[in-house]
């Protein structure tokens, strides 16, 4: 039997997506590096359906159709190149291999390159969606050598979830690195969505001190509107969940959480490419605190402020009021959240060359992925308005929405403050908000500190740009000035 496609790696991520390949109709050959996996499977999920079990990559290469495609999904980052490295010799001019891990867009762009000059292709796609999302439809994002496309997204299309009367959330994003590139910023975004949904809670049960059930409640009927989304979704189901014992399962988890890297690079190349993502910064950050367990204990201890876990003794207010205030919070700060990972994406595709269509990875994020929602059609249809918009807040169904929620935003961020309760997503969403919509900003302040002790040089209010200025501030000083490089 010839397979059309072989998987490599039958971790939870590649034996749900091999699933879902044969599903619609795929035959597909598996390999693992190790083999008892491979036959596990084919004795359990995979018996009596069209797989091919493979103990070698000789086996897996020589049970192929041509062009052979080969979908590797192993852990990112050397053993990608190594399992590249075995394959590069079995494998025969025009085939080619596609990486669905999360891998770096940088290294995806150089595999691209090095395959492509041994008359192989290369795709390095994302997919997202975990474990549910890869057996029965994920989000998939992929980008490379684009002469592969049209041989990959048969299966590709077939195995991605569909919205909107079908469409796939699965189509070409663009060279190179393009395709984890996306999925980078996708996960940067998931970043900052769970920290502001875990700030919203946090303000719910600490400043108006409501029980996880009613949280839950809250939860339920936030989906029903603009919040709709998988993670607003699972979060409501989270709250209700209880162990053997009888207790909250939330209750028991430890307040430290982990990260793989994803929401890092974001965070990192935003800083490189000088574009403001404050809140998926904020996001990566909150969790590195939050993973400073044994010294924020020993700092509750000493540092003086009110405490969070208070708060509720002294509300006073009208409860049902202060919980719109909090859903305002969360969905304007989430308007910010993906204007600028929208903002950084533009700047990415100037910077690395690519072709995004912005209006369509909205759509490759409609469903499948964990940060499937509703709002994403919205995302779609501001940019149908205006391919080239700058920045999403100032679509006129954005400026709307963000305008609605801006009273409750500035009411909870406030009183977070005043009380202690660790808000650093919903703060930074509002800080960005109004510096954007600030004409007047105090950086001529800093100018003017920079040109005093280093002569770095100023433009003028009433200058041409790019026309740069020295003072002589201390009278001391000469007329040299420093150039005027930007980093
Ligand atoms: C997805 C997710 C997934 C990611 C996990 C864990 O789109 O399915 O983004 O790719 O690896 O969510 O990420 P962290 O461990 O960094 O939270």
């Amino acid at each position: 039997m010839s397979a059309d496609i072989g998987l490599i790696g039958l971790a939870v991520m590649g034996e749900n997506l091999v699933l879902n390949m044969e599903s619609r109709g795929f035959t597909c050959a598996v390999y693992n590096r190790t083999t008892s996996k491979v036959d596990e499977f084919m004795s359990g999920r995979g018996k009596g359906k069209k797989f091919v079990g493979c103990h070698s990559m000789e086996d897996l290469v020589k049970n192929l159709k041509t062009p052979r495609r080969v979908m590797l999904m192993v852990k990112a980052g050397e053993v990608v190149d190594h399992f590249i490295n075995l394959l590069v010799p079995l494998l025969s001019k025009g085939d080619i291999i596609i990486d669905g891990g999360n891998s770096l867009y940088t290294d995806t762009d150089r595999r691209v390159k090095e395959l492509t000059a041994k008359d192989l292709y290369f795709i390095g796609t994302g997919v997202s969606g975990g474990e549910e999302g890869a057996l029965t439809g994920p989000s998939i994002m992929p980008g490379g050598n684009p002469k592969a496309w049209e041989a990959v997204k048969p299966i590709l299309q077939s195995i991605a979830a569909k919205v909107d009367g079908g469409q796939p959330c699965c189509d070409w994003v663009g060279d190179g690195g393009a395709g984890h590139y996306v999925k980078m910023v996708h996960n940067g975004i998931e970043y900052g969505d769970m920290q502001l949904i875990s700030e919203a809670y946090f303000i719910l049960k600490h400043y108006i001190g409501m029980s996880n059930q009613e949280i839950q409640s809250t939860f339920i009927e936030w989906n029903k509107g603009d919040l709709d989304s998988y993670l607003i979704e699972i979060s409501s189901d989270i709250f209700g969940k209880k162990d053997d014992a009888g207790a909250y399962v939330v209750d028991t988890i430890l307040d430290s959480a982990g990260q793989k890297g994803t929401g890092k690079w974001t965070a990192i190349n935003a800083l490189d490419l000088g574009i403001p993502v404050t809140l998926i910064g904020e996001a990566v950050f909150a969790r590195c605190l939050s993973s400073l367990k044994d010294q924020r204990v020993a700092a509750s201890k000493i540092l003086p402020g009110p405490v969070a876990a208070d708060a509720h003794k002294t509300f006073k207010g009208d409860k049902a009021q202060f919980v719109e205030y909090v859903r305002q919070a969360l969905f304007a700060s989430k308007l910010v959240s993906y204007a600028q990972g929208f903002t950084m994406m533009h700047a990415a595709a100037k910077e690395y060359n690519w072709k995004l269509q912005y209006g369509n990875i909205a759509l490759l994020w409609r469903g499948g992925c964990i940060i499937r929602s509703t709002f994403l059609g919205r995302i779609k249809d501001a940019f149908e308005r205006n391919p080239t918009l700058d920045n999403l807040l100032t679509d006129q169904w954005f400026t709307e929405k963000i305008g609605a929620a801006e009273q409750g935003w500035r009411q909870v961020t406030a009183a977070s403050i005043l009380t202690g309760i660790p808000s650093p997503a919903f703060t930074t969403a509002l800080s960005y908000y109004d510096g954007y919509r600030c004409a007047t900003l105090p950086a001529n302040l800093i100018q003017a500190q920079r040109d005093y002790f280093g002569a770095h040089t100023y433009e003028k209010v009433n200058g041409k740009r790019g026309e740069f200025f020295h003072t002589n501030w201390t009278g001391r000083g000469g007329n040299t000035h420093s150039s005027s490089y930007n980093a």
